[in-house]
């Protein structure tokens, strides 16, 4: 088989792989299996760069960041429906749709979610995808093909099973599954990043963002929903065979695009509001945000007939359920201080029961949000649940605002160590920066013996309050050197919760590296982070000894979270209280690769090209940036740091490199161009 045809089975087989675990949520082979395949195509394209073809599954995220989105017109208007509030405005459009086609015509409806995401429009030119865009106004939108290419469950290629003649343009509704959405606010709140509010926030935001790679990052799904076949000149065809939505759909799913499995038919009006009935009662046990149900006429035919007026066709409407709201009073607006000092607001609320749950407390995020939203104590509060899941406070309800209320003024000083607050730089935070503060010890300690952190079974809050509050801890490196006797002087601790607590704490002492990092609480280092900065550097002593440059070349890890970690491991508390755990004889190093064929990792030396090299890079280049080019070296098993000295194996010299050019010649250090450090990574030329 010639390279050529290899890399179109790879392709092919990769294609298939990602319809059945994108969108069939069936995968057949395991992930490592997957990964061999995408490495033997990726070699292969980069042996014959000649073959790359931008529908090549290697090529969904690319490109630099852009400044602009170019503007694109939709060739049809993307318009929006009408909106209907109770069952008698469903009746209503019915009637209309009646009289608009006379007595006699018999016609049926397609019932659908109403996706609560961000309408797109994909064109595909010979059956490739050619033209992503957002909705805009209607009648133009802007061009994010870049970063819709990086949904995994869009197909670059469609099917080839039908062949299509011209071509097509779909339509859908782009989404954050729930999952993918708290997970996004939570690496967000790590970082202490403003918070999306509802998964719908979350997906604009990230349609909108220009760093495809970042985009990539995002769980963005899809579903599609409308189908458009275009005549050679481009103008809309017809399709008598493919004349039901209903179809439609079915078309759409068997060509390899996401559909959603809910939609039904029916030909009743009253089948269609018990349907709709049935998804508002059960909207929640959906993994993704729903506002509504969609009701369609099904013929395709029909559509053409009763037209549209400027803003939406007659032949669809929407049934939107009522907003998961409820009504409650602000009993009180406290803060919480966290393990990073940050002061926020919480609001403490009359319980009340919404959409499942009973909600008594709600984060106000910041102080401006508080403001810009004039909530005061007192006030009778309208709460909503963002996503379905966290409740958020809305607005206040001023007709019911009592006399004599005040606005809402941040206090001065921490409210539990009194020392003044601090705003840093830009931030709209709040902090207490008093290190020793006992609120940010306490969450520094519930952080630390977390179940996503060191998971010290049997630290609970209750425990962590008695321990800290009668002195027997002031760290968490202390935690280690608890005695059964200390545990023994607690109220409510006997000798046996103090002997389970004791072992839970033996017990995390074998917690790994990457844990170890993320429980020690480096402002915005979250797990993710945690572990690829556990992975590269294997132990905390190299974490310690790393630069930025160094820890910026770490995929995934950004200037932000590089000065971070380098200033945590220049303060002398942080550093006592590593040795405390050192002593302690918890995991300092990352362990040795795990056996099996899974872990892909070979237990011996490390073969790669750059293994254990030192590198430093200067100077403009001209085909990376330098965050780019530290990657390739990283990915190739070398360490990029940030100064020249002898022990740097190679200096790569961008344009007008200055001083370290002139320190690395006088050291006889090896001086590598661009094209000369890709060949050194790509095997092409030998260290
Ligand atoms: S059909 C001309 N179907 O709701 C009809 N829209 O208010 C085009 N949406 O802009 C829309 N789920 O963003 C349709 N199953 C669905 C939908 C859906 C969500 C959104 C879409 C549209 C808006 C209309």
């Amino acid at each position: 088989m010639s390279p050529a045809e290899r890399i179109e089975v790879l392709r092919r087989d990769i294609r298939s792989h990602d319809h059945r675990y994108f969108v069939l949520d069936d995968p057949v082979i395991s992930d490592y299996d997957y990964d061999m395949l995408v490495a033997e195509l990726q070699d292969l394209e980069s042996a014959h760069p000649e073959l790359i073809t931008p529908d090549s599954p290697t090529q969904r995220v690319g490109g630099e960041p852009s400044a602009t989105f170019p503007v694109v017109r939709h060739p049809v208007p993307m318009l929006s429906i009408g909106n209907t509030y109770n069952d008698e405005e469903i009746r209503d459009f019915d009637r209309r749709i009646r009289d608009l086609l006379g007595p006699e015509r018999e016609y049926a409806y397609a019932v659908e979610l109403k996706i609560d995401g961000v309408a797109v429009s994909l064109r595909y030119e010979d059956g490739a995808l050619a033209l992503g865009a957002t909705r805009g106004d209607g009648e133009q939108g802007d061009d994010i093909t870049a970063n819709l290419r990086t949904i995994r469950s869009i197909p670059l290629r469609i099917a080839e099973e039908e062949p299509l003649l011209n071509n097509i343009e779909v339509r859908g509704e782009v989404y954050l599954p729930h999952d993918g959405f708290e997970a996004l606010n939570a690496s967000r709140a790590e970082r202490e990043e403003p918070l999306f509010a509802n998964p719908r926030n979350a997906t604009s935001g990230s349609l909108k963002l220009r760093d495809p790679r970042v985009v990539a990052e995002r769980p963005l799904r899809v579903f599609l929903y409308t189908l458009r076949f275009e005549d050679e000149a481009g103008a809309l065809a017809a399709r008598p065979d493919l004349d039901s939505h209903f179809q439609r759909l079915h078309w759409l799913a068997d060509q390899g695009f996401p559909t959603n499995r809910e939609a039904r038919r029916f030909a009743a009006v009253d089948e269609v509001i018990e349907f709709c009935h049935d998804w508002e009662e059960r909207r929640s046990t959906l993994s993704y945000d729903i506002d509504g149900m969609v009701i369609k006429v099904d013929s395709i035919g029909l559509h053409g007939e009763l037209g549209a007026t400027m803003k939406s066709p007659r032949w669809a409407i929407a049934s939107k359920f009522a907003a998961q709201r409820a009504r409650t009073r602000l009993t009180d607006i406290r803060l919480q201080v966290g393990r990073t000092g940050v002061v926020t607001p919480v609001a403490e609320l009359e319980p009340v029961f919404l959409a499942g749950s009973t909600i008594s407390r709600a984060t106000l995020h910041n102080e401006e949000e508080i403001q810009r939203k004039d909530l005061r104590v007192g006030d009778t509060v309208w709460i909503e649940k963002g996503g379905d899941v966290i409740p958020k406070v809305v607005s206040a309800d001023l007709d019911e605002r009592e006399d004599g209320s005040t606005p809402f003024e941040m206090p001065t000083a921490c409210p539990v160590c009194e020392t003044a607050l601090v705003r840093v730089g830009e931030e709209v935070a709040w902090r207490c920066g008093n290190a020793a503060c006992p609120a940010q010890t306490q969450a520094r300690v519930t952080h630390f013996t977390g179940r996503n952190a060191m998971d010290i079974e049997g630290f609970g809050p209750a425990v962590t309050e008695q321990i800290l509050g009668n002195g027997l801890i002031g760290d968490v490196g202390d935690i280690y050197r608890l005695t059964r006797e200390q545990l023994g002087t607690l109220e409510r601790m006997g000798e046996k919760s103090a002997d389970n607590l004791l072992g839970g704490i033996e017990a995390s002492k074998d917690r790994p590296l990457d844990r170890l990092l993320f429980s020690l609480g480096i402002p915005h280092v979250g797990e993710r982070a945690a572990r690829q900065i556990a992975e590269h550097f294997r132990s905390i002593d190299a974490v310690g000894a790393a630069t930025e440059v160094g820890l910026v070349a770490v995929p995934e890890i950004g200037p932000k979270i590089a000065e971070s970690i380098v200033s945590f491991f220049q303060n002398e508390r942080n550093l006592e209280i590593i040795e405390k755990l050192r002593d302690a004889g918890l995991r300092m190093e990352l362990d040795a690769p795990a056996d099996g064929a899974d872990s892909g990792a070979e237990s011996g030396e490390d073969t790669r090209a750059l293994a254990d090299k030192i590198v430093v890079i200067t100077g403009t280049l001209s085909n990376y940036t330098r965050d780019e080019m530290a990657g390739l070296i990283e990915s190739a098993g070398g360490r990029v740091t940030s100064s020249v000295s002898k022990k740097t194996d190679y200096l790569v010299a961008g344009e007008n490199a200055g001083s370290k050019l002139k320190k690395a010649q006088s050291l006889g250090v090896e001086i590598l161009n661009e094209e000369e450090t890709e060949a050194l990574i790509s095997g092409e030329r030998s260290p």
